[in-house]
């Protein structure tokens, strides 16, 4: 039974516009994906080195109808009133909803498509979206559960009880480890068509770990937050220190400098994945404290596709007797179906707004404000936290 009162399986247009992709997927209620189109401004990284919101709202507002579009036309049996899959019936309308998240650009496309249809909207919440994909992948995961969100603007150990409910237990006092990895990619010379993640990820698989003694960062503090802007120093010295000119492309460099580059990259990620699996056992520590039947440990976020970070969040988890849920590397890096599956799951609790109604990204019910921070309403679960760092 749906929000409506109905039996009718939902079928949902999910669309993500928040950071450099733009992406839109339909995702139904049994959650099986229909159709995911992800448009990357891979070109936009190569030239800028990293995100440029400027540039990339622009990229969105080029693409988005035609994304969107996409996305629609690669359903098998579609009704063009409607959206809706299958048999169309009157009902098909109020079954079917838009979601959203990001810029003006995604915003302003859902309201459109969701005016013109009369289909009801729901505002979600990117960070939000990154933790719930993980019970559409695994459908044994149950609240509560403990999810380390990493990508590029974010870090965050949250303590998921409820749908809408988390409890924030850390997040980066400055950079997120996505950021790190983007800039050691660009400083190393290497190709950020893919994202900076995936080719520091690659390169490191040459290196020596061991080879920079980077220092791990927050060691002296006995909480849950993260920093990465100390550690992005100390890899732009180490380049500098080996005369490695990024001007010139791993693919054109010699191989003693290919090998220095390597060992950085190597050396970098060991570190960097250090610190996340150092915050993820004090979480984890804190967090069963609070809620002693959690099983499952989420990891998702751009960052949660490398394998690397994978296979050692997996020996933390595996040291609790817990069980990593990490979503493929497509649903890690921003996508639509996590849009679409989070407004399924906020939809079937009755959370939505009419069509024509501004979309409310802070959802009453989110703890996360419209940035990913902590809001105020829940300062009595920070008290209890001040309890457990003692
Ligand atoms: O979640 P996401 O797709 O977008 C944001 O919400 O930021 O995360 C993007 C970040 C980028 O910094 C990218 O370099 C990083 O995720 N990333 C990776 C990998 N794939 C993507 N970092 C390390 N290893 C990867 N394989
Ligand atoms: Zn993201």
């Amino acid at each position: 039974m749906n929000a409506l009162g109905q039996d009718e399986e939902l079928v949902v247009l999910g669309i993500e516009t928040s950071c450099d992709d733009t992406a839109a997927a339909v995702v139904r209620s049994n959650g099986e994906i229909l159709s995911q189109v992800v448009s990357s401004q891979a070109d936009l990284l190569v030239r800028y080195g990293g995100v440029a919101p400027k540039m990339a709202e622009e990229a969105h507002s080029l693409v988005i109808d035609q994304v969107v579009q996409e996305a629609l036309d690669k359903l098998k049996v579609f009704c063009s009133a409607c959206y809706f899959i299958g048999s169309c019936s009157a009902l098909c309308r109020i079954l079917s909803i838009i979601l959203v998240h990001g810029s003006k650009i995604g915003v302003r496309k859902a309201r459109k498509v969701a005016g013109t249809y009369a289909l009801p909207i729901v505002g979600v919440h990117h960070m939000e979206a990154h933790a719930l994909v993980a019970r559409l992948v695994e459908r044994e995961l149950q609240f509560p559960f403990i999810a380390l969100l990493i990508s590029g603007g974010h870090n965050l150990l949250i303590l998921a009880r409820d749908l809408g409910h988390y409890i924030q237990l850390g997040t980066t006092i400055d950079d997120a480890i996505g950021e790190a990895y983007d800039k050691a990619a660009k400083w190393l010379g290497l190709d950020m068509r893919k994202s900076g993640g995936p080719a520091v990820e690659e390169l490191a698989r040459e290196g020596d770990e061991n080879f920079v003694k980077f220092k791990v960062p927050m060691k002296q503090h006995k909480d849950c937050n993260f920093s990465y802007a100390g550690l992005k120093t100390q890899v732009r010295l180490a380049i500098e220190s080996k005369n490695i000119d990024a001007s010139i492309p791993i693919a054109s460099a010699s191989s003693e400098d290919r090998r220095a580059r390597a060992d950085i990259a190597a050396s970098f990620q060991r570190v960097a994945v250090l610190h996340l699996e150092e915050k993820c056992e004090r979480a984890i520590e804190w967090a069963m404290k609070m809620e002693p039947s959690i099983k499952h440990l989420v990891v998702s976020g751009g960052v949660a596709s490398n394998q690397y970070v994978r296979s050692q969040l997996n020996k933390i988890v595996e040291k609790h007797a817990l069980q990593l849920v990490c979503p493929p590397p497509s649903l890690c890096t921003d996508n639509g179906v996590m849009i679409a599956w989070t407004g399924i799951e906020h939809f079937q609790m009755g959370r939505y707004d009419p069509p024509h109604l501004h979309v409310n990204l802070r959802m009453p019910c989110l703890i996360f404000d419209q940035d990913g921070h902590w809001a105020k309403s829940m300062l009595k679960e920070e008290v209890k936290l001040d309890h457990l760092k003692r």
